[in-house]
């Protein structure tokens, strides 16, 4: 059983991907989409990238998922990702000193019904004075980062706002953490902690 929701990886950048791709801030449309995007990964990215990933034998959804959260976001509630895979390939622009959090449930946890985010994405969320925190990580910016989404998980932000970019391999080997890891380390792109 691996406790550890991230691990750091050697997946490496696309090396076309600018700030241009990001999607553009304007209030109304942040505040209509909550800070959530969806857009199709061959838009987003290279072509190179997107052979980078099949070439390391990864079949990916076919969107990235892009979360603008402006400074000392802070979420009072956290949520489980309820999509066929337990991780994200993520990374961060901006967000210094911004955490990703991850809990686990406890004793007085409440069962919820499944939400679905602006991005038509399916999840559960709980408030988190309902859950325990269990770790929590600065998302590097200079290396892409596995995470865990099958578990309760929240951001914190500082004064410097936040980008969060996650892309999603499918398939039933990202259906567990176990599997997901064993994965990654059987091609050489956990780095251990
Ligand atoms: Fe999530």
């Amino acid at each position: 059983m691996d406790n550890k929701c991230w691990y750091e990886t050697n997946i490496e950048f696309d090396k076309n991907f600018t700030i241009d791709k990001l999607p553009k801030i304007n209030e109304g449309e942040w505040y209509d989409k909550e800070g959530i995007w969806k857009q199709p990964l061959g838009e987003v990215f290279s072509e190179e990238w997107n052979t980078h990933l099949k070439d390391l034998g990864f079949s990916m959804w076919p969107w990235v998922l892009m979360f603008y959260r402006r400074p000392h976001y802070y979420a009072q509630r956290a949520h489980v990702d309820l999509q066929d895979t337990v991780c994200g390939i993520n990374w961060v622009i901006g967000g210094s000193d911004s955490h990703m959090i991850w809990y686990k449930k406890t004793g007085v946890t409440q069962e919820r019904d499944a939400l679905t985010s602006v991005a038509f994405t399916p999840y559960l969320s709980w408030p988190v004075n309902e859950l325990e925190e269990i770790e929590r990580h600065t998302l590097s910016r200079t290396k892409i980062t596995l995470v865990r989404v099958d578990i309760p998980h929240a951001i914190e932000v500082r004064s410097e706002d936040r980008w969060g970019i996650s892309v999603r391999p499918k398939g039933k080997t990202f259906r567990t953490w176990e599997d997901t890891i064993d994965y990654f380390r059987s091609k050489n792109l956990l780095i251990e902690r």
